[in-house]
């Protein structure tokens, strides 16, 4: 029985603990990990930003996955009806979470197929032509070729939503649990390879620098903002996608220590990710405020220093756009249940026509860094508008608003037998912690954030 399957006569979920653990770890670990963390964090000023991504990370991210968890659990439905059920009166609209999550998946979706088509055309790339350099400007010219062909642009982007499409009504999407599976490890085995090369390298000091040693003078609000906008994207949270995914999980599974397991690998990969790229920068001065190009142009330096490069970086390309695959699923996967649930349409229909309006809506993320460049609303593009709006506004209310609902208004008996699975765990240490987090500190800590970068203080 699929995961994906919203019958709820046929429900099934997760047949293990450990396909629970790697199933929601599919859709956590993706481009968040390996192209956002790195690059934010080199934007944002190292080390620091890492501090401050690391707060978010646990005193919202974790608090608020586990909220999410516990409600898709308690519920056992998709985000909209568990909303409903789980509200203390029907005509509160906590539904709206549900609504709002769309919104964010769709938005989410336009930009990140373009990304995602990066690593596709980076994987045929690296078989075709010969992409390595430790020369900043090679590298940057191999990229730029690419992103400012609207034509491959776009192409490549079609080349990803027809596949998430296609395993999608195919039903496979089973199938890349399996492999998800399989290929998380491998993908943690490389990183490390690769990790190693880049930790002898001359500028290695210099990259572990940055990326460890914090100079707090970089804290502002701006990079609070981004660092929780951060963990939200990272984590899948904020928008109810982990609701859907807590509702297969099984009832004698431990929520928070699972949770933290999750949070925690995802935590690792990001490193990794990390530590593969500063020293890189720092070697061959490369720009670590260079944008969403970064892993793009800095890769190809490290492959460059090692043997069998050509291979690696193949590998590592493939292994990536598997990662960014089943975050993909898991994103459409939210758009197709609420078509599916909201406007009656079969799942076939609902995917297609989510495949279209992605086509069309996302080709303006696509173009934005060629027919579209100079098209700057809001000082922006539309590409890095889709990305503000969804990480800096309506996952952060989102999660806001889960914390609201689970420490607030959902009853505590509900949360405790949750996190207890009904008293056979004594997790009663952890069950006040959480409370106290999730009531106080989760909420305040968003909202502060929030009016502060709106410049209300
Ligand atoms: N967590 C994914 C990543 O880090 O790449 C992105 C993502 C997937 C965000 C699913 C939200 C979501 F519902």
């Amino acid at each position: 029985e699929s995961v994906h399957n919203q019958a709820p006569a046929k429900r099934s979920g997760f047949a293990t603990a450990l396909g629970a653990l790697i199933a929601t770890l599919g859709s956590a670990i993706g481009l968040g990990n390996i192209w956002k963390f790195p690059y934010l964090t080199g934007e944002n000023g190292g080390a620091a930003f890492l501090v401050l991504y690391l707060l978010a990370t646990f005193l919202v991210g974790l608090p608020v996955m586990i909220s999410e968890i516990l409600l898709g659990r308690a519920g056992r439905a998709n985000v909209i009806t568990t909303m409903r059920k789980l509200s203390p009166s029907p005509r509160q609209p906590w539904w709206l979470i549900g609504a709002a999550g769309a919104l964010s998946a769709f938005l989410i979706m336009a930009f990140y197929t373009e990304v995602a088509g990066w690593v596709f055309a980076y994987v045929v790339r690296s078989l075709t032509s010969n992409i390595l350099s430790t020369d900043p400007q090679v590298t940057l010219q191999t990229f730029n070729a690419l992103v400012s062909d609207p034509f491959q642009s776009l192409l490549w982007q079609w080349v990803v939503l027809i596949l998430v499409g296609g395993i999608i009504t195919f039903g496979v999407a089973k199938g890349i649990e399996a492999t998800t599976k399989r290929l998380i490890p491998l993908l943690f085995i490389l990183l490390l390879i690769v990790d190693v090369r880049a930790l002898t390298l001359p500028g290695a000091g210099a990259g572990l620098a940055f990326l460890f040693k914090p100079d707090f003078s970089k804290i502002s609000t701006t990079a609070a903002l981004i660092a929780l906008g951060l963990a939200f994207f990272k984590l899948s949270i904020g928008m109810g996608a982990m609701i859907t995914y807590g509702s297969y999980w099984k009832d004698d599974q431990n929520i928070p220590s699972t949770t933290l397991r999750v949070v925690l690998s995802d935590l690792a990969v990001s490193l990794l990710a990390g530590i593969a790229i500063f020293p890189v920068v720092f070697t061959y001065g490369f720009e670590p405020a260079a944008g969403t190009k970064l892993l793009f142009i800095t890769l190809p330096a490290v492959f460059a220093q090692m043997p069998l490069g050509n291979v690696f970086i193949f590998l590592f390309f493939l292994l990536t756009s598997f990662a960014a695959t089943g975050a993909m699923v898991s994103l459409v996967e939210v758009l197709v249940a609420f078509a599916n649930e909201q406007f009656h349409l079969s799942r076939k229909a609902a995917t297609w026509i989510t495949v279209g309006l992605l086509a069309l809506v996302g080709s303006t993320a696509a173009l934005s860094n060629s027919t579209l460049a100079g098209f700057t609303p809001f000082g922006k593009t539309l590409f890095d508008l889709y990305d503000f709006v969804t990480s800096n506004v309506l996952l952060p209310v989102g999660g806001l608003f889960i914390a609201i609902f689970v420490g607030w208004v959902l009853k505590p008996e509900q949360v405790i037998a949750q996190l207890t699975n009904g008293g056979t765990l004594s997790n009663h240490g952890v069950v006040r912690v959480f409370l106290f987090v999730v009531r106080y500190i989760s909420p305040l800590l968003v909202l502060v954030v929030l009016l502060d970068s709106l410049g209300v203080f």
